[in-house]
């Protein structure tokens, strides 16, 4: 039977990009996303969505309304609903058995238990959540414990691979969906009735089909995969650092080899983001619980070199800052763990940037999306701080980079975002205590020309061309 209904329970950066992409391309579906959080589903439903997100307003303005609703009437939307996407959240556990490392599924049995309460015809319930492997089997048994007579359920996995900042491409572009299902005929059945709707825009050599558990920890395979080649070469940015290679170039030479390949080999100050270190940390706590752990403690390195290298970099401002920041105003570009997204889910920027604080530094923050509200509870969450009105005291965040940089010692990159590298950075220079620095932690800016202003700068996995004779504090400007 054709799918007429489609809900999704979760509306947050990956149900409604995903959801609004569905709605596009199938004008005949219903697509309804419906959200416990009344404040994202006004957001939702405003001229102001809840994400930022390049090309999402336009997708979600030309169907909302028409075939797709954002609501948080749960209830209604499991009701008339043929499929149901789990779209909710699965952070770390932060309590109990497995605290800080295995996934805590209580957003996705509430949502399972929700199906169960309230369905009262036949549902393929899809897991999009990223979850550890046999999820399914335990959203099956709470499913199949209160099924009522006459109706079925059917379980597929359907993990999503978008990334934020490129979503709408990468949705409209996939490299491959993947759905994982039960090898009966009405598994068969139910994953064909997902094959159907993917097939509207994607081609059908694309949609890759297996077993539910192979679907399952390939999502947790390609998180780790990707993040591992990340930590693999901000590793060898050290290595450059003490011996005058070039990460750049050495990511370059390594990259043209075809079994290597050139993506993900941008050294930075470490990667943030929702998904890496939870996924990583939730693949770890399945090799432990599975006793193996040789595996758990490879994968944990991948999050150990990460944190090192956070440290490292942070280290280094203060270092160069002659070993202290008290007092200091350092202006930090970019809080949001990636461009284009105004997400900071563990965003490396929140560590640098509560690391200056501890050591006494006042802070100039800007960043182009992030908005205040969020940096501000970032920073005094409760877990990281003790006395928020205290640390406030010391950030100001910004309008934009050159009120940001004004009067400071030195400027920190922390987002890659393109307008930082159009800056004026001789006004920038002219407007700023001397001697002036540039920590460039993601490798965006034109360094020599810095120095040619007359900036210090450092960036990641480089020594730049500064004689080691004149590598003294009192020297000309140039690089340390
Ligand atoms: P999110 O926090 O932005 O959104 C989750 C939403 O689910 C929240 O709005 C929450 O209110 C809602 N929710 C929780 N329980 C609910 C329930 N019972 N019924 C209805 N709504 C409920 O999370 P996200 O970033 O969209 O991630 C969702 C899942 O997708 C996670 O498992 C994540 O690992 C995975 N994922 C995320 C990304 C990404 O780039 N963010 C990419 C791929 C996969
Ligand atoms: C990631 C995966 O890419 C995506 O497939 C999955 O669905 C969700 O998790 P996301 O976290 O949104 O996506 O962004 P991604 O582009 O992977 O970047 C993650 C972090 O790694 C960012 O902080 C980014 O700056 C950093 N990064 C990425 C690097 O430091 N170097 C690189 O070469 C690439």
């Amino acid at each position: 039977m054709p799918i007429k209904n489609i809900c999704c329970l979760g509306a947050g950066y990956v149900g409604g990009p995903t959801c609004s992409v569905i709605a596009l391309k199938c004008p005949e579906i219903k697509v309804t996303v419906a959200d416990l959080s009344k404040e994202r589903i006004k957001q939702w439903n405003s001229d102001r969505l809840p994400i930022y997100e390049p090309g999402l307003d336009e997708v979600v303005m030309s169907c909302r309304g028409k075939n797709l609703f954002f609501t948080n009437d749960v209830h209604a939307a499991i009701l008339e609903a043929d499929l149901i996407f789990i779209s909710v959240n699965t952070p770390t556990k932060n309590f109990g058995n497995g605290k800080g490392r295995a996934a805590d599924l209580k957003y996705v049995e509430s949502a399972a238990r929700l199906i169960a309460d309230i369905a009262k015809s036949n549902k393929i319930v899809v897991e999009k959540s990223t979850v550890p492997v046999r999820a399914a089997e335990s959203i099956s048994k709470i499913l199949m414990a209160n099924q009522k007579p006459g109706i079925t359920y059917q379980i597929l996995s359907n993990p999503e691979f978008l990334a934020e900042g490129t979503a709408i491409n990468d949705l409209l572009y996939p490299d491959r969906v993947l759905i994982g299902g039960e090898e009966s005929p009405s598994g068969k059945e139910a994953i064909e009735a997902l094959c159907s709707i993917y097939e509207h825009w994607i081609t059908r050599k694309n949609i890759l089909t297996t077993n539910t558990w192979s679907s399952e920890l390939s999502k947790l395979a390609a998180n780790a995969l990707l993040a591992q080649r990340i930590s693999s070469i901000n590793s060898l940015s050290a290595v450059c650092e003490a011996t005058g290679a070039d990460i750049s170039e050495v990511a370059r030479a390594v990259g043209l080899d075809s079994r290597i390949g050139p993506k993900f080999l941008q050294a930075s100050i470490g990667f943030g983001g929702s998904c890496f270190q939870k996924d990583i940390l939730n693949l770890v706590y399945i090799c432990e619980c599975l006793n193996l752990p040789e595996v758990a403690s490879y994968w944990q390195q991948v999050i150990d070199m990460n944190e090192y290298q956070k440290s490292r970099f942070t280290s280094k401002v203060i270092e160069s800052l002659f070993n202290t920041v008290t007092g200091k105003n350092i202006c930090i570009l970019g809080f949001a763990f990636k461009k284009n997204t105004g997400d900071t889910r563990e965003s490396p920027a929140i560590y640098v940037v509560k690391t200056l604080l501890d050591e006494g530094a006042s802070l100039k923050i800007y960043d182009p999306k992030v908005l205040e509200s969020q940096i501000i509870e970032d920073l005094t969450y409760p877990a990281i701080c003790e006395s928020p009105e205290e640390v406030m005291k010391n950030v100001m965040i910004c309008k934009d980079a050159y009120s940001a940089a004004k009067e400071c010692h030195a400027i920190v990159i922390c987002t890659e975002w393109d307008e930082f590298t159009a800056l004026d950075y001789n006004k920038i220079y002219s407007e700023m205590m001397k001697p002036a620095y540039i920590f460039d932690g993601r490798k965006i800016l034109d360094h020599q020309a810095l120095v040619d202003i007359g900036f210090y700068v450092q960036t990641i996995g480089k020594r730049l061309n500064r004689p080691a004779e004149l590598r003294c504090w009192n020297s000309s400007p140039g690089v340390i």
